[in-house]
């Protein structure tokens, strides 16, 4: 049995009926529900906020995988805690003070992470391991589902599991932003734990939503 799990992410959902596809997220095995929040400033699209992830929490008991693109960041982690998120992974670039940040995080009693875009080096996070649940690799410039995996960003995964393993840290990797059902397999073998995915889970075999996650899984 696979211990990947998949957070499917709802930028590539139907927007005009979020709920109902979060519960056919829910129905097809989907482990976690990935909430891509933009703010248009820190990347060049805008999509939800608090407001909206508080009326979706009551569709489904599955965590909130909150990925916050947003900037600063420090002036919003209370409201995505109170509207429901689970996990908040934020961006090092979005605030001015890391560590503080993850404290604020952890404060809400939330699973803190910290995600690195293609250009950002590892070492932006190695520092704070062991504070946070989660390191989310984009594995695309973030800002829109649908673009071309960026191989390369393999090596951190590579880099992160040897550190995580030496150290018997419980943090989790999570990779995010072009994945399909050629790469996954790469994704997985380089050491992730989580598999995000918007447009192949929604889109492939015409949309069947139970199959492609279980194709992702299973790599
Ligand atoms: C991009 C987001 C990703 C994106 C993944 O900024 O952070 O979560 O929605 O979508 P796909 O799987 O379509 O690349
Ligand atoms: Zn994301």
């Amino acid at each position: 049995m696979s211990s990947i799990k998949i957070s499917p992410s709802i930028l590539s959902a139907d927007f005009s009926k979020l709920g109902n596809e979060i519960q056919a997220l829910e129905k097809a095995g989907a482990d976690f529900i990935h909430i891509d929040v933009m703010d248009g400033h820190f990347v060049p699209n805008i999509t939800i906020g608090p407001e909206v992830i508080s009326k979706l929490r009551n569709y489904t008991s599955l965590p909130f995988d909150v990925h916050l693109m947003i900037s600063p960041v420090d002036n919003f982690i209370k409201n995505f805690a109170d509207a429901g998120a689970d996990i908040i992974t934020i961006h090092p670039e979005a605030t001015s003070d890391l560590v503080s940040s993850i404290k604020k995080i952890k404060a809400f009693n939330k699973r803190a992470g910290v995600s690195l875009n293609p250009g950002t080096s590892v070492d932006k996070v190695l520092p704070v391991l062991k504070m946070i649940d989660l390191v989310l690799i984009m594995s695309v410039n973030p800002g829109f589902g649908g673009q071309k995996f960026i191989e390369t960003t393999l090596e951190k995964v590579r880099v992160l599991r040897k550190e995580i393993d030496s150290k018997k840290l419980k943090t989790q990797i999570e990779i995010d932003g072009g994945i399909n059902f050629k790469n996954s397999k790469m994704a997985i073998t380089a050491g992730i734990d989580i598999l995000v995915s918007g447009t192949t889970i929604f889109k492939e075999n015409g949309g069947d939503l139970k199959k492609n996650i279980q194709l992702l899984k299973t790599g």
